[in-house]
Protein backbone atom coordinates (compact mmCIF):
# COMPACT_ATOMS: atom_id res chain seq x y z
CA UNK A 1 0.00 0.00 0.00
CA UNK A 2 2.30 2.97 -1.31
CA UNK A 3 -0.02 5.55 -1.57
CA UNK A 4 2.57 8.03 -3.26
CA UNK A 5 3.60 5.49 -5.71
CA UNK A 6 2.53 7.44 -9.41
CA UNK A 7 -0.12 5.87 -11.48
CA UNK A 8 -0.23 6.69 -14.97
CA UNK A 9 -3.70 7.18 -16.20
CA UNK A 10 -3.78 8.95 -19.03
CA UNK A 11 -4.63 7.04 -22.59
CA UNK A 12 -7.07 5.00 -20.23
CA UNK A 13 -9.68 6.41 -21.59
CA UNK A 14 -10.15 7.55 -17.86
CA UNK A 15 -12.98 10.36 -17.28
CA UNK A 16 -10.74 12.05 -14.92
CA UNK A 17 -7.44 12.03 -16.73
CA UNK A 18 -8.10 12.46 -20.31
CA UNK A 19 -10.77 15.13 -19.84
CA UNK A 20 -7.68 17.81 -20.33
CA UNK A 21 -4.15 18.00 -22.54
CA UNK A 22 -1.54 16.83 -20.83
CA UNK A 23 -0.36 19.53 -19.49
CA UNK A 24 -3.48 20.19 -17.24
CA UNK A 25 -3.04 18.00 -13.71
CA UNK A 26 -6.92 16.62 -13.25
CA UNK A 27 -8.18 17.26 -10.14
CA UNK A 28 -11.35 17.66 -10.34
CA UNK A 29 -14.10 14.80 -10.83
CA UNK A 30 -14.19 12.12 -7.43
CA UNK A 31 -12.00 9.53 -8.52
CA UNK A 32 -8.60 8.28 -6.72
CA UNK A 33 -5.18 8.01 -8.45
CA UNK A 34 -4.84 4.88 -5.90
CA UNK A 35 -4.86 1.50 -7.42
CA UNK A 36 -8.06 -0.23 -5.10
CA UNK A 37 -6.91 -3.13 -2.39
CA UNK A 38 -5.54 -6.27 -3.08
CA UNK A 39 -8.72 -8.38 -2.06
CA UNK A 40 -11.10 -6.26 -4.83
CA UNK A 41 -8.29 -7.09 -7.62
CA UNK A 42 -8.24 -10.64 -6.44
CA UNK A 43 -12.20 -10.83 -6.63
CA UNK A 44 -12.09 -9.00 -10.13
CA UNK A 45 -9.42 -11.65 -11.54
CA UNK A 46 -11.63 -14.50 -10.03
CA UNK A 47 -14.29 -13.72 -12.40
CA UNK A 48 -12.41 -12.98 -15.23
CA UNK A 49 -10.37 -16.43 -15.10
CA UNK A 50 -13.65 -17.99 -14.96
CA UNK A 51 -14.74 -16.82 -18.29
CA UNK A 52 -18.52 -16.62 -17.95
CA UNK A 53 -19.94 -13.19 -17.55
CA UNK A 54 -24.22 -13.74 -17.55
CA UNK A 55 -26.40 -11.84 -14.82
CA UNK A 56 -25.73 -11.95 -11.53
CA UNK A 57 -28.01 -11.96 -8.20
CA UNK A 58 -26.60 -10.38 -5.20
CA UNK A 59 -24.80 -12.56 -3.32
CA UNK A 60 -26.20 -13.33 0.41
CA UNK A 61 -23.05 -12.54 2.20
CA UNK A 62 -23.11 -8.73 0.84
CA UNK A 63 -26.35 -8.35 1.81
CA UNK A 64 -25.39 -9.68 5.20
CA UNK A 65 -22.17 -7.66 5.67
CA UNK A 66 -24.08 -4.46 4.61
CA UNK A 67 -26.40 -4.97 7.55
CA UNK A 68 -23.59 -5.82 10.09
CA UNK A 69 -21.91 -2.69 8.90
CA UNK A 70 -25.13 -0.42 9.73
CA UNK A 71 -25.67 -1.87 12.91
CA UNK A 72 -22.40 -1.89 14.14
CA UNK A 73 -20.95 1.55 12.76
CA UNK A 74 -24.35 3.40 11.95
CA UNK A 75 -26.21 1.93 15.13
CA UNK A 76 -29.07 1.47 12.54
CA UNK A 77 -30.69 -2.52 12.84
CA UNK A 78 -32.14 -2.34 9.03
CA UNK A 79 -34.09 -5.42 7.70
CA UNK A 80 -32.64 -7.14 4.52
CA UNK A 81 -35.76 -6.48 2.28
CA UNK A 82 -35.56 -2.64 3.06
CA UNK A 83 -32.38 -2.72 0.45
CA UNK A 84 -32.63 -1.83 -3.13
CA UNK A 85 -29.35 -2.12 -5.21
CA UNK A 86 -28.83 0.34 -7.46
CA UNK A 87 -25.97 0.23 -10.89
CA UNK A 88 -25.18 3.93 -9.30
CA UNK A 89 -25.95 6.46 -6.69
CA UNK A 90 -27.16 8.96 -9.21
CA UNK A 91 -29.90 6.96 -10.50
CA UNK A 92 -30.69 6.82 -6.90
CA UNK A 93 -31.26 10.37 -6.70
CA UNK A 94 -33.01 10.91 -9.72
CA UNK A 95 -35.42 7.39 -8.99
CA UNK A 96 -35.59 9.26 -5.05
CA UNK A 97 -36.89 12.94 -6.30
CA UNK A 98 -39.16 10.82 -8.59
CA UNK A 99 -41.27 9.07 -6.26
CA UNK A 100 -41.94 10.12 -3.55
CA UNK A 101 -45.67 11.58 -4.88
CA UNK A 102 -47.56 11.14 -8.03
CA UNK A 103 -48.45 15.10 -7.94
CA UNK A 104 -46.17 17.93 -8.72
CA UNK A 105 -44.27 18.97 -6.15
CA UNK A 106 -41.35 20.55 -5.01
CA UNK A 107 -37.82 19.21 -3.63
CA UNK A 108 -35.53 21.28 -0.93
CA UNK A 109 -31.89 21.20 -0.44
CA UNK A 110 -29.30 23.49 0.52
CA UNK A 111 -26.76 24.38 -1.91
CA UNK A 112 -24.17 24.61 -2.74
CA UNK A 113 -24.43 21.11 -3.08
CA UNK A 114 -23.22 18.21 -5.58
CA UNK A 115 -24.37 19.12 -8.68
CA UNK A 116 -27.04 16.19 -9.52
CA UNK A 117 -28.89 17.14 -6.78
CA UNK A 118 -29.98 20.47 -8.49
CA UNK A 119 -30.38 17.81 -12.05
CA UNK A 120 -32.56 15.43 -10.78
CA UNK A 121 -35.02 18.14 -9.38
CA UNK A 122 -34.74 20.04 -12.94
CA UNK A 123 -34.56 17.18 -15.08
CA UNK A 124 -37.59 15.59 -13.03
CA UNK A 125 -39.80 18.30 -13.65
CA UNK A 126 -39.87 19.00 -9.77
CA UNK A 127 -39.13 22.30 -8.40
CA UNK A 128 -36.30 22.94 -6.55
CA UNK A 129 -36.30 24.64 -3.12
CA UNK A 130 -32.46 25.75 -3.26
CA UNK A 131 -31.24 27.13 0.31
CA UNK A 132 -28.02 28.27 0.77
CA UNK A 133 -25.97 27.41 3.49
CA UNK A 134 -24.84 29.62 6.08
CA UNK A 135 -21.27 29.83 7.88
CA UNK A 136 -21.79 30.63 11.26
CA UNK A 137 -20.02 28.66 14.35
CA UNK A 138 -17.25 28.44 11.94
CA UNK A 139 -18.74 25.93 9.84
CA UNK A 140 -21.35 25.58 7.18
CA UNK A 141 -24.86 24.94 8.56
CA UNK A 142 -28.32 24.83 7.07
CA UNK A 143 -30.27 27.86 7.35
CA UNK A 144 -33.49 26.16 8.91
CA UNK A 145 -35.22 29.42 9.28
CA UNK A 146 -35.05 30.13 5.90
CA UNK A 147 -36.30 26.50 4.93
CA UNK A 148 -39.44 26.67 7.58
CA UNK A 149 -39.80 30.26 5.42
CA UNK A 150 -39.45 28.42 1.81
CA UNK A 151 -41.56 25.00 3.11
CA UNK A 152 -45.01 25.24 1.66
CA UNK A 153 -47.76 22.45 1.07
CA UNK A 154 -46.04 20.85 -2.55
CA UNK A 155 -42.84 20.79 -0.71
CA UNK A 156 -42.12 17.01 -0.89
CA UNK A 157 -38.94 16.07 -0.20
CA UNK A 158 -35.48 17.34 0.92
CA UNK A 159 -32.47 15.61 -0.57
CA UNK A 160 -29.33 15.59 2.29
CA UNK A 161 -26.08 14.94 1.47
CA UNK A 162 -24.01 13.87 4.58
CA UNK A 163 -21.01 13.73 5.00
CA UNK A 164 -21.71 17.07 2.46
CA UNK A 165 -19.89 17.41 -0.77
CA UNK A 166 -18.56 19.92 -1.25
CA UNK A 167 -18.38 21.34 1.94
CA UNK A 168 -16.98 18.26 4.01
CA UNK A 169 -19.31 19.05 6.71
CA UNK A 170 -20.18 15.86 8.96
CA UNK A 171 -23.46 16.95 10.42
CA UNK A 172 -24.19 16.37 14.06
CA UNK A 173 -26.49 14.77 15.78
CA UNK A 174 -28.03 18.26 16.94
CA UNK A 175 -28.43 19.50 12.94
CA UNK A 176 -29.92 16.04 11.92
CA UNK A 177 -32.37 16.12 15.00
CA UNK A 178 -33.38 19.35 13.90
CA UNK A 179 -33.62 18.58 10.67
CA UNK A 180 -35.37 15.26 11.38
CA UNK A 181 -38.20 18.06 13.09
CA UNK A 182 -38.34 19.44 10.13
CA UNK A 183 -39.07 16.81 8.33
CA UNK A 184 -41.64 15.71 10.17
CA UNK A 185 -43.20 19.07 10.86
CA UNK A 186 -43.64 19.88 7.30
CA UNK A 187 -44.45 15.99 6.53
CA UNK A 188 -41.17 15.98 3.98
CA UNK A 189 -39.64 12.69 2.89
CA UNK A 190 -35.72 12.73 3.49
CA UNK A 191 -33.53 11.33 0.79
CA UNK A 192 -29.86 11.13 2.14
CA UNK A 193 -26.88 10.61 0.15
CA UNK A 194 -24.30 9.65 2.73
CA UNK A 195 -21.82 7.67 -0.23
CA UNK A 196 -18.86 9.67 1.46
CA UNK A 197 -19.93 8.37 5.31
CA UNK A 198 -16.25 6.06 5.09
CA UNK A 199 -13.96 9.11 4.91
CA UNK A 200 -13.90 11.14 7.67
CA UNK A 201 -11.19 12.92 8.09
CA UNK A 202 -11.76 14.40 11.69
CA UNK A 203 -11.45 12.32 14.31
CA UNK A 204 -13.73 14.40 16.37
CA UNK A 205 -16.78 13.60 14.05
CA UNK A 206 -19.26 10.91 13.70
CA UNK A 207 -20.85 10.09 10.50
CA UNK A 208 -24.84 9.70 11.88
CA UNK A 209 -27.37 7.76 9.34
CA UNK A 210 -30.10 10.60 10.16
CA UNK A 211 -32.65 7.67 9.52
CA UNK A 212 -31.20 6.01 12.50
CA UNK A 213 -32.10 9.03 14.61
CA UNK A 214 -36.17 7.91 15.00
CA UNK A 215 -38.93 5.89 13.91
CA UNK A 216 -40.66 8.73 12.45
CA UNK A 217 -37.49 9.86 10.32
CA UNK A 218 -36.83 6.43 9.60
CA UNK A 219 -40.21 5.50 7.86
CA UNK A 220 -39.35 8.99 5.84
CA UNK A 221 -36.95 7.94 4.46
CA UNK A 222 -34.30 7.08 1.37
CA UNK A 223 -30.71 6.74 2.61
CA UNK A 224 -27.97 6.22 -0.40
CA UNK A 225 -25.17 4.50 -0.06
CA UNK A 226 -21.84 2.70 -2.13
CA UNK A 227 -18.61 1.47 -1.35
CA UNK A 228 -17.40 3.18 -4.75
CA UNK A 229 -15.80 6.63 -3.02
CA UNK A 230 -14.20 5.18 -0.30
CA UNK A 231 -12.76 1.94 -1.99
CA UNK A 232 -12.28 3.59 -5.56
CA UNK A 233 -14.36 1.41 -7.77
CA UNK A 234 -16.43 3.88 -9.09
CA UNK A 235 -15.60 2.82 -12.52
CA UNK A 236 -18.05 -0.56 -11.15
CA UNK A 237 -21.33 1.04 -10.56
CA UNK A 238 -22.75 -0.93 -7.32
CA UNK A 239 -24.71 1.22 -4.96
CA UNK A 240 -28.09 0.70 -2.53
CA UNK A 241 -31.01 2.37 -1.10
CA UNK A 242 -32.17 1.66 2.43
CA UNK A 243 -36.01 2.16 2.58
CA UNK A 244 -37.31 1.20 5.28
CA UNK A 245 -41.44 2.00 4.60
CA UNK A 246 -42.58 -0.27 2.22
CA UNK A 247 -45.24 1.93 0.33
CA UNK A 248 -42.56 4.39 -0.39
CA UNK A 249 -39.82 1.13 -1.42
CA UNK A 250 -42.63 0.35 -3.42
CA UNK A 251 -42.85 3.66 -5.66
CA UNK A 252 -39.40 3.90 -5.63
CA UNK A 253 -39.32 0.15 -7.13
CA UNK A 254 -41.55 1.02 -9.70
CA UNK A 255 -40.58 4.28 -10.85
CA UNK A 256 -36.85 2.29 -11.17
CA UNK A 257 -38.20 -0.84 -12.70
CA UNK A 258 -37.02 -1.58 -16.75
CA UNK A 259 -34.76 1.85 -16.69
CA UNK A 260 -31.78 0.80 -15.31
CA UNK A 261 -29.55 -2.73 -15.29
CA UNK A 262 -28.75 -5.41 -13.39
CA UNK A 263 -25.65 -5.39 -11.03
CA UNK A 264 -22.72 -7.36 -12.39
CA UNK A 265 -21.05 -9.74 -10.55
CA UNK A 266 -18.11 -7.00 -11.01
CA UNK A 267 -19.79 -4.42 -9.38
CA UNK A 268 -20.87 -6.97 -6.71
CA UNK A 269 -18.21 -9.02 -5.81
CA UNK A 270 -15.71 -5.81 -5.64
CA UNK A 271 -18.16 -4.77 -2.99
CA UNK A 272 -18.39 -7.70 -0.74
CA UNK A 273 -14.50 -7.45 -1.02
CA UNK A 274 -14.36 -3.70 -0.23
CA UNK A 275 -16.58 -3.92 2.82
CA UNK A 276 -15.62 -7.35 3.72
CA UNK A 277 -11.33 -7.87 3.39
CA UNK A 278 -10.63 -3.62 2.24
CA UNK A 279 -10.50 -2.34 6.21
CA UNK A 280 -6.84 -2.31 6.62
CA UNK A 281 -6.47 -0.60 3.34
CA UNK A 282 -9.04 1.66 4.22
CA UNK A 283 -7.47 3.17 7.11
CA UNK A 284 -4.02 3.64 5.53
CA UNK A 285 -5.77 5.75 2.55
CA UNK A 286 -7.70 7.96 4.83
CA UNK A 287 -3.96 8.51 6.78
CA UNK A 288 -2.65 9.47 3.30
CA UNK A 289 -5.84 11.54 2.48
CA UNK A 290 -5.23 13.00 5.97
CA UNK A 291 -1.90 13.82 5.48
CA UNK A 292 -2.92 15.57 1.66
CA UNK A 293 -5.37 17.45 3.55
CA UNK A 294 -2.79 19.16 6.03
CA UNK A 295 -0.72 20.05 3.28
CA UNK A 296 -3.19 21.49 1.11
CA UNK A 297 -4.65 23.25 4.04
CA UNK A 298 -1.01 24.58 4.63
CA UNK A 299 -0.09 25.54 1.44
CA UNK A 300 -3.32 26.96 0.01
CA UNK A 301 -4.09 29.26 3.04
CA UNK A 302 0.01 30.89 2.78
CA UNK A 303 -1.53 32.05 -1.05
CA UNK A 304 -2.86 35.51 -1.09
CA UNK A 305 -6.17 35.60 -2.66
CA UNK A 306 -7.18 31.68 -1.64
CA UNK A 307 -8.31 30.27 1.40
CA UNK A 308 -9.24 27.09 3.03
CA UNK A 309 -11.08 25.88 5.94
CA UNK A 310 -10.48 22.32 7.58
CA UNK A 311 -12.53 19.87 6.02
CA UNK A 312 -14.26 17.48 8.21
CA UNK A 313 -14.88 14.48 5.61
CA UNK A 314 -13.94 13.89 1.54
CA UNK A 315 -11.36 14.54 -0.52
CA UNK A 316 -12.83 17.13 -2.05
CA UNK A 317 -11.05 20.67 -0.91
CA UNK A 318 -13.47 23.63 -1.25
CA UNK A 319 -11.59 26.71 -1.67
CA UNK A 320 -12.38 29.90 -1.49
CA UNK A 321 -11.05 32.82 -4.29
CA UNK A 322 -12.93 35.63 -3.78
CA UNK A 323 -9.84 37.97 -2.49
CA UNK A 324 -8.47 37.13 -5.45
CA UNK A 325 -11.10 39.15 -7.62
CA UNK A 326 -10.83 37.25 -10.41
CA UNK A 327 -14.36 35.40 -11.70
CA UNK A 328 -13.44 33.52 -13.86
CA UNK A 329 -10.24 31.39 -11.78
CA UNK A 330 -10.82 27.98 -13.09
CA UNK A 331 -10.45 29.08 -16.42
CA UNK A 332 -7.14 30.92 -15.26
CA UNK A 333 -5.98 27.81 -13.30
CA UNK A 334 -6.72 25.45 -16.41
CA UNK A 335 -4.16 27.67 -18.44
CA UNK A 336 -1.65 27.25 -15.90
CA UNK A 337 -2.35 23.59 -15.69
CA UNK A 338 -4.82 22.73 -12.61
CA UNK A 339 -7.91 21.36 -13.71
CA UNK A 340 -10.42 21.93 -10.58
CA UNK A 341 -14.14 22.76 -10.92
CA UNK A 342 -15.95 25.93 -9.80
CA UNK A 343 -18.64 26.34 -7.35
CA UNK A 344 -20.92 27.38 -9.96
CA UNK A 345 -21.42 24.04 -11.19
CA UNK A 346 -22.95 23.30 -7.46
CA UNK A 347 -24.79 26.31 -7.10
CA UNK A 348 -22.53 28.43 -5.29
CA UNK A 349 -20.02 31.06 -6.10
CA UNK A 350 -16.39 31.88 -5.48
CA UNK A 351 -15.05 28.86 -4.85
CA UNK A 352 -13.66 26.16 -6.57
CA UNK A 353 -13.41 21.96 -5.70
CA UNK A 354 -10.33 20.36 -5.63
CA UNK A 355 -10.14 16.53 -5.42
CA UNK A 356 -7.06 15.69 -3.29
CA UNK A 357 -7.05 11.55 -3.74
CA UNK A 358 -3.62 11.61 -5.38
CA UNK A 359 -0.33 11.50 -4.98
CA UNK A 360 1.47 13.85 -2.75
CA UNK A 361 3.80 14.77 -5.54
CA UNK A 362 0.44 15.80 -7.70
CA UNK A 363 -0.61 18.50 -4.76
CA UNK A 364 2.93 19.45 -4.51
CA UNK A 365 3.18 20.35 -8.53
CA UNK A 366 -0.60 21.73 -8.65
CA UNK A 367 0.66 24.69 -5.50
CA UNK A 368 3.24 25.22 -7.79
CA UNK A 369 1.06 25.71 -10.62
CA UNK A 370 -1.63 27.64 -8.84
CA UNK A 371 1.10 30.29 -6.98
CA UNK A 372 2.36 30.59 -10.82
CA UNK A 373 -1.37 31.38 -11.86
CA UNK A 374 -1.09 33.93 -8.93
CA UNK A 375 2.01 35.47 -9.73
CA UNK A 376 3.21 34.30 -5.92
CA UNK A 377 7.10 33.84 -5.55
C1 LIG B 1 -22.44 13.01 -2.96
C2 LIG B 1 -22.23 12.11 -4.15
N1 LIG B 1 -23.22 11.28 -4.52
C3 LIG B 1 -23.08 10.44 -5.58
C4 LIG B 1 -21.90 10.40 -6.30
C5 LIG B 1 -21.74 9.51 -7.49
O1 LIG B 1 -22.33 8.31 -7.37
P1 LIG B 1 -22.37 7.25 -8.56
O2 LIG B 1 -21.10 7.39 -9.34
O3 LIG B 1 -22.51 5.95 -7.88
O4 LIG B 1 -23.57 7.58 -9.39
C6 LIG B 1 -20.85 11.26 -5.93
C7 LIG B 1 -19.61 11.28 -6.72
O5 LIG B 1 -18.77 12.12 -6.59
C8 LIG B 1 -21.01 12.11 -4.83
O6 LIG B 1 -20.03 12.92 -4.41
Amino acid sequence: MDFNSLVDRRNTNSYKWDKYSEDVLPLWVADMDFEVAQPIKIALQKIVDHGVIGYSRTPDELVEIVMQRLKTRHNWDIKKEWIVWLPGLVPGLHTATQCVSDDFYSVMTSTPVYRPFLEAADMGKRRLQDIPFVWQNQRWEMDFEEMERTANPSTKLYMLCNPHNPNGRVFSKEELEKLSDFCVKNDLFICSDEIHCDLILDETKEHISIASLNKEIEKRSITLLAPSKTFNIAGLGCSLAIIPDEELRDRFEKKKYGMMPMLSAFAMESALAAYKDSEDWRLEMLKYLKGNHEYLLNEINKIPGLKMEPLEATYLAWVNYESTGIEDFVSVLERFGVGVQDASIFGGKWYFRLNFATQRANLEEAIKRIKKALNVI
